[in-house]
C-alpha cells in the first residue's frame, strides 16, 4: 500500500472513530475532551499533518484536502455539540431557580387620571362650551379676598361655617374658590364669564361626606340684564348633561353672604332616597359689586360653587368621600 493510501485510510478510520466518539459524549466536559483529543495542540489531526510532511510532493495535496475536510467537520460538530449543551444547562438553570420561561411577562400598567381630575376636567369642559373662560386662584387666600371682599365681615356668624386653616393673622387656605370671583372682577370690566376650579380647605373632621381637602369648581357670570332665570337655566342645562336627564334636581332656598336671593341645588339619583346638596348659588350680592367698583345698578351677575367630589359620589353611586384620597388602585381602577 502506498503511504498516500495508508494515510488516506487512516482518515477515514479516524473519521469513522470520531463519529463513534461524538455519539457518545453526555457533557459539555466531554465535548472539550474530544475537542482537545483531535484539534488540540498535539492532537491526531495535528499528528496526521506530522505525517504529511513525510508523503511525495505529489500526494501531499490530495491527503492535505483530506485532512483539513476531517478538522473542519470535527471544529463544526463539536461546535454543535456543544451549543446543545449550553442550552441544556441553562434549561436546567433556569428550572433550579423556579423560573418559568413560558409564563406571560408582568405588565407595567398604563396610569391614568385620578376619578376627582376626570370629573373636574368633565365639569370645567361642559361650562366652557357654554361661552366660560378659565380663571385661577392661589390657595393660600387673604382674608380680605376669602372673607371681607365676599360681604363677610370679621365677627360675621357665617364665617363659622368655613372655619378654615391659618397660614398667619391675615393668611388663610381659602375656604371656597368664591375669592377667584373678585380678583376676577377686580382685574376687568364686565361682561365677566368665568369657571375657576380649584383646591378649598375646612377644619372638617373626614366623615363619609367632609373631607379638609376637596375641589370646587367656581362660576361667575355678570352683565347688564341677567336674571334669576339665566341662573337656573344654566344650572339646570349643566345638570341634564352632565348627570343625564333621569337624575332629579330641586333648587332649595339657602343663604349666602355674598348673593341674594341665595339657593342651593340638591340631586337624587334615579335610584336613591336622599337628595344630596351639590352646588351653592345665587345673584351676586350688590354689595360684592360694590366693592370690585362695579355699579349695582347697571350690572347683574349669578355665581355658583359646587363641589367636585360631591358630583363624583353621586354620579358613580359612591357613599364615602375618603375613598377619593386612599389610593387603593382597587377603587381608583374602575373610573
Ligand atoms: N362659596 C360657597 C361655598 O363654598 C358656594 C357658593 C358659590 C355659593 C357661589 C353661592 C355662590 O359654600
Amino acid at each position: 500500500m502506498s503511504q498516500l493510501d495508508a494515510l488516506l485510510d487512516k482518515i477515514q478510520d479516524l473519521k469513522e472513530e470520531s463519529k463513534a466518539n461524538l455519539e457518545e459524549v453526555e457533557s459539555l466536559q466531554e465535548c472539550e475532551e474530544l475537542r482537545v483529543k483531535y484539534l488540540g495542540r498535539n492532537g491526531e489531526i495535528q499528528e496526521l499533518f506530522d505525517e504529511l510532511g513525510d508523503l511525495p510532493d505529489e500526494d501531499k495535496a490530495e491527503a492535505g484536502k483530506g485532512i483539513n475536510k476531517l478538522k473542519s467537520f470535527l471544529q463544526d460538530r463539536i461546535e454543535e455539540k456543544k451549543e446543545k449543551f449550553k442550552r441544556r444547562e441553562k434549561e436546567k438553570k433556569l428550572k433550579q431557580e423556579g423560573i418559568d420561561v413560558t409564563l406571560p411577562g408582568r405588565s407595567r400598567g398604563v396610569g391614568k387620571r385620578h376619578v376627582i381630575t376626570q370629573v373636574n376636567d368633565e365639569l370645567t369642559t361642559i361650562f366652557k362650551r357654554m361661552g366660560f373662560s378659565l380663571a385661577l386662584g392661589p390657595e393660600v387666600e387673604s382674608d380680605y379676598y376669602n372673607f371681607e371682599a365676599l360681604n363677610i365681615p370679621e365677627l360675621h356668624p357665617a364665617r363659622d361655617e368655613w372655619d378654615s386653616l391659618y397660614v398667619d393673622d391675615e393668611h388663610l387656605l381659602r375656604t371656597h374658590t368664591s375669592p377667584v370671583q373678585i380678583r376676577e372682577m377686580e382685574s376687568q370690566e364686565p361682561p365677566v364669564k368665568i369657571i375657576c376650579p380649584g383646591k378649598c380647605y375646612r377644619r372638617d373632621t373626614p366623615d363619609a361626606t367632609h373631607y379638609p381637602v376637596f375641589h370646587q369648581v367656581e362660576l361667575l357670570w355678570v352683565d347688564e340684564n341677567l336674571t334669576f332665570a339665566n341662573l337656573k337655566y344654566v344650572i339646570r342645562s349643566f345638570v341634564e348633561e352632565f348627570f343625564g336627564p333621569e337624575f332629579s334636581m330641586r333648587f332649595r332656598a339657602d343663604y349666602f353672604p355674598f348673593t341674594e336671593p341665595s339657593a342651593e341645588v340638591d340631586v337624587m339619583r334615579p335610584d336613591g332616597e336622599d337628595w344630596l346638596e351639590i352646588m351653592g348659588s345665587g345673584m351676586v350680592d350688590p354689595n360684592v359689586l360694590e366693592a370690585v367698583d362695579y355699579d349695582p345698578e347697571t350690572y347683574q351677575g349669578f355665581a355658583l360653587g359646587l363641589g367636585v367630589e360631591r358630583m363624583a359620589m353621586l354620579k358613580y353611586g359612591i357613599d364615602d368621600i375618603r375613598l377619593f384620597y386612599r389610593n387603593d388602585l382597587r377603587f381608583l381602577d374602575q373610573f
